[in-house]
């Protein structure tokens, strides 16, 4: 096996990596298990893409987990997910800690089931001093609601006499969405071989490169994030301008 990790630029590592985690029911389904297995599978890949993403100085690994369309799945398989949540985030702790992983979670969280969040903010408490990489959860999470919560916000601050619609930038935008702080991602990945967004991030991968592969979730492991980062690093990222103007 070509040693792909050699061939990673160290300079040009992305800061911030997105994920769409997908295929879980697929990989299942081929393997003759319920889908829930193919959820419980998936958490290995989490550990491991995490723990090979901070190894490269990965900063942020955002993983779309939960979106708000996920509850319209049978009750049974939500259920489980959010029992998955709370079994792993309680069973993995140690381990952040151990790997200096700060966990954080963006999304609508007050939504979720009171067990699931109980556990989320016990997770995201005692791992908040951690510094190597911040694993960040998009949990009961959709772009659309995000961008429409920030736009309220800031239109009550108008309504109330405290801005300026022209004081609004992106700058200000940002500080109103969830990633707050947050470099945007440079690279998106999404598993399963489905090319679309289904509704994450979409103000922040604006000039994200996409990368979509064949694999299922449960079978993405570090070899295939270092893959992903060569795709990454192979491009050109011009922003607008031509090649003969990017040194
Ligand atoms: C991704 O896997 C996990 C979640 C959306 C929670 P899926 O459950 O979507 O798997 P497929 O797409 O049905 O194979
Ligand atoms: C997107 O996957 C959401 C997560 C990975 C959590 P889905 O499997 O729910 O997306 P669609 O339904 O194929 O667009
Ligand atoms: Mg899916």
């Amino acid at each position: 096996m070509t040693d792909l990790k050699s061939q990673i630029d160290p300079d040009k590592v992305p800061q911030h990596i997105a994920i769409i985690m997908d295929g879980n029911g697929r990989w299942a389904k081929q393997k003759g298990l319920p889908r829930v297995l193919g959820h419980h599978s998936g958490v290995k890949s989490v550990r491991e893409v995490t723990e090979a993403g901070a190894q490269l100085g990965v900063k942020y690994l955002t993983l779309y987990a939960f979106s708000t369309e996920n509850w319209n799945r049978p009750p049974a398989e939500v259920t489980a997910l959010m029992s998955l949540l709370v079994e792993t985030i309680k069973g993995e702790i140690r381990d952040l800690n151990k790997n200096g992983v700060r966990l954080t979670a963006i999304g609508d969280i007050e939504a979720l089931p009171p067990a699931t969040l109980k556990t989320l903010k016990e997770g995201i408490e005692k791992t908040k001093d951690n510094q190597r990489i911040t694993l960040v959860l998009a949990l009961n999470y959709s772009a659309k609601w995000e961008i429409l919560h920030a736009t309220r916000i800031l239109a009550e601050r108008v309504k109330a006499g405290l801005l300026n619609p022209s004081d609004i930038t992106q700058d200000l935008f940002e500080q109103e969405l969830s990633t707050h702080g947050m470099p945007d991602p440079e690279l998106l990945i999404r598993t399963s071989g489905e090319a679309r967004l289904s509704n994450f991030l979409l103000w922040q991968v604006a000039y994200a490169e996409l990368y979509f592969t064949p694999v299922f979730w449960p079978d993405f492991g570090q070899q295939e994030l270092y893959e992903a980062i060569l795709s990454y690093q192979n491009r050109e990222r011009r922003f607008g301008r031509i090649s003969e103007q990017l040194s």
